[in-house]
């Protein structure tokens, strides 16, 4: 499967950002708010390398959890699928656990996104379909 990007939770997205630009990233959107999972998304492009910078919008975000255990880091790999349904409920017959259901995320142009996640592996997102040109 193709990566389509590594994410990162970060404690503060904007000084995040000028810290990736110094490491040769642009920002492929302005960043974007959203509200439903209580965070603040950028993607930034590093020739064919894009990142996902992601920080809590509320202490009540899913982020600020798992930045209290892992501080600022990387912590999901996102790849690219066909059908993600489908792909999803291989790797839940395969022993991943799905922590998100494929849903539409705004943040990366509408395509369908969900996470599972193995003890052996860690955190794996599936995006559906291909980013759109940037
Ligand atoms: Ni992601």
């Amino acid at each position: 499967m193709k990566i389509d990007h590594i994410g990162y939770a970060v404690k503060n997205i904007d000084s995040a950002m000028r810290q990736f630009e110094k490491l040769g990233y642009s920002a492929v959107a302005p960043k974007y708010a959203d509200q439903q999972r209580q965070i603040n998304v950028a993607f930034m492009r590093n020739g064919d390398y894009v990142i996902e910078l992601l920080s809590p919008l509320s202490a009540s975000s899913p982020i600020t959890t798992l930045l209290n255990k892992i501080g600022n880091a990387p912590y999901h790999v996102c790849y690219e699928v066909e059908r993600i349904d489908e792909e999803m409920e291989q790797l839940r017959a395969a022993g991943y656990m799905v922590i998100e259901a494929p849903s539409v995320s705004p943040a990366m142009g509408g395509r369908r996104a969900g996470f599972v996640t193995h003890k052996d592996v860690g955190i794996v997102e599936l995006v559906e379909g291909a980013a759109p040109a940037t």
